[in-house]
């Protein structure tokens, strides 16, 4: 391993040196001003391009860049990696914490609209959405290449070297790498490839800061924490609690147990949990063939910033007041909207380089090979970058409890107590904080992940912690 990260660095410090003989400013992104589906100019900055890695450049990975709404100049640079691990970038813009929305009405055949979204962390900072893995989104790559976790890693680090050389007005901006669920592999190993290349000297310089998560995975048997959380939340009696803990020994994910009791309990929990959404326990799931008759009538001809208006006015998650049965429904709108062939003129996306868009393609080739990242969550403190971690309180993908679990197994001082966070007089969650810069936030009522279910609380959270101000 040691090898192959000397020999990603040698490659890329050669790469780099050969690229300046080009032409730098051709490399930089395009400006995107319209885009179609949205009215009028776009408020924000928007620049789209490719950043050839890899070897001879085989890998083209797309970046939609957007600059701070604030001021640019100095505000942070961050490099945001989507979660799922063959996910789109877009999937972070128009729904998470990016400046638009896609409108979230029943799809009835014509291209789908999008809003300006109130809520996106670009009012602050300024933000690198990457398409990674090669495959993932409009990248693409000319040969068949395989996927994997250090892979992807590495090249996300080539990426943003070549950037900052494209763009060498951002080179003195403090720096941070970002990402939610999965990307809890992949982020703390990029952020750990820019500091051990600090460390030798790889120019450009990063000002690498640390680090932002949101429900991160992290280690292997987190799941194990589904089975508490399940019973805080009660889903399960505490007669099955104690039973599990008895007879499980801890370990709640081997269904193989030798047990027979254990395997009997599991039987009963998975029965119970069977129908919960475990995105956010509290939302529906999809029912096959559920339609929403709902959405056509918040969303009369004539009429879209009524309801615009009505969640910016409730400062509330826009799904809820669409009229929409589901959440899945609202998301494979995207897929309409981006493989329409003037969606991608607009975006700048090399014709034919890509059959068909997907949100998350599921078919593509990815090797999971690192199953915790704890060791580099304990280099990076060690090296005393910040971090922000965060969890929605009502998820049970990875749920709060876990991440609480591995925070807590890096054996750090607490330096400001579990305590609730305020926004406009209001609980919005509890935070901890750590002597190792880490910051541990809930965002009550939100699930997998925080901004899509509270993207007001989570706007105002990361504001006040980039700022470094307390929560
Ligand atoms: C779909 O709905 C929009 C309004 O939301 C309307 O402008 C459009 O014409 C409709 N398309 C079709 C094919 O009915
Ligand atoms: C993971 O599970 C093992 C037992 O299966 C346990 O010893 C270990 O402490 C757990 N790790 C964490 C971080 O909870
Ligand atoms: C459980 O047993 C089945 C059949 O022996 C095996 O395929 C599966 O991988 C096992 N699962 C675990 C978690 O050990
Ligand atoms: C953490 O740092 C040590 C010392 O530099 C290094 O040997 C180790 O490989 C690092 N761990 C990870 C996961 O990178
Ligand atoms: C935290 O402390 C425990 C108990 O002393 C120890 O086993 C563990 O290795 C420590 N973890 C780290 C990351 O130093």
């Amino acid at each position: 391993m040691h090898f192959q990260r000397d020999a990603v660095v040698f490659l890329v410090v050669v790469v780099l040196l050969s690229s300046h003989n080009h032409a730098v400013e051709a490399a930089r992104g395009l400006p995107v001003e319209f885009l179609p589906g949205f009215d009028g100019p776009l408020p924000f900055q928007l620049q789209t391009g490719y950043i050839g890695v890899g070897q001879n450049e085989e890998i083209q990975l797309f970046y939609y860049f957007i600059k701070s709404d604030s001021n640019p100049q100095e505000d942070p640079l961050i490099l945001w990696i989507t979660g799922g691990r063959t996910c789109s970038a877009l999937r972070t813009i128009c729904q998470q914490i990016g400046p638009l929305l896609v409108e979230p009405v029943k799809y009835n055949g014509s291209l789908p609209r999008l809003q300006p979204f109130p809520y996106s962390w670009t009012k602050v900072a300024s933000i690198i959405f990457l398409d990674l893995p090669a495959g993932a989104g409009f990248s693409y790559a000319t040969k068949f290449l395989e996927n994997n976790d250090l892979l992807a890693a590495s090249y996300a680090y080539e990426f943003l070297q070549k950037w900052l050389i494209d763009y060498p007005e951002f080179l003195s901006n403090p720096f941070y790498v970002g990402g939610h669920s999965y990307a809890g592999t992949t982020v703390p190993i990029i952020t750990e490839m820019i500091s051990n290349g600090i460390e030798s000297g790889v120019k450009p310089l990063i000002q690498l800061q640390g680090y932002i998560l949101g429900s991160p995975k992290t280690f292997p048997n987190q799941s194990n924490y589904n089975i508490p959380f399940a019973h805080g939340m009660g889903l399960i009696t505490d007669q099955l609690y104690e039973s599990i803990k008895e007879n499980c020994q801890g370990d709640y994910t081997n269904t193989n147990s030798t047990s027979l009791h254990c395997q009997r309990d599991l039987q009963t929990y998975q029965q119970l949990i069977e129908s919960i959404n475990n995105k956010h326990i509290l939302e529906p799931i999809c029912l096959s063939g559920s339609d929403s008759t709902m959405a056509s009538l918040i969303m009369l001809p004539g009429q879209k910033s009524l309801y615009h208006d009505l969640y910016t006015k409730l400062k509330t998650d826009p799904f809820l007041v669409s009229g929409l049965q589901c959440r899945d429904e609202w998301s494979k709108l995207s897929e309409y909207w981006a493989n329409d062939y003037h969606v991608q003129m607009a975006l700048h996306v090399r014709q034919g380089t890509k059959e068909k868009w997907q949100l998350c393609d599921e078919s593509l080739p990815y090797n999971s090979i690192i199953y915790n990242t704890i060791p580099y969550h304990v280099n990076l403190s060690k090296k005393g970058y910040r971090s922000l971690i965060y969890s929605g309180d009502h998820e049970m993908i990875y749920p709060h409890l876990s991440t609480e679990a591995w925070i807590k197994s890096l054996n750090y001082s607490i330096i400001d107590d579990w305590r609730s966070w305020m926004v406009e007089g209001q609980v919005a969650g509890y935070t901890m904080a750590f002597a190792n810069k880490m910051t541990f936030v809930t965002v009550k009522g939100g699930g997998h992940v925080a901004p899509d279910y509270r993207p007001f609380e989570s706007q105002v959270m990361f504001e006040r912690w980039i700022s470094y101000e307390n929560l």
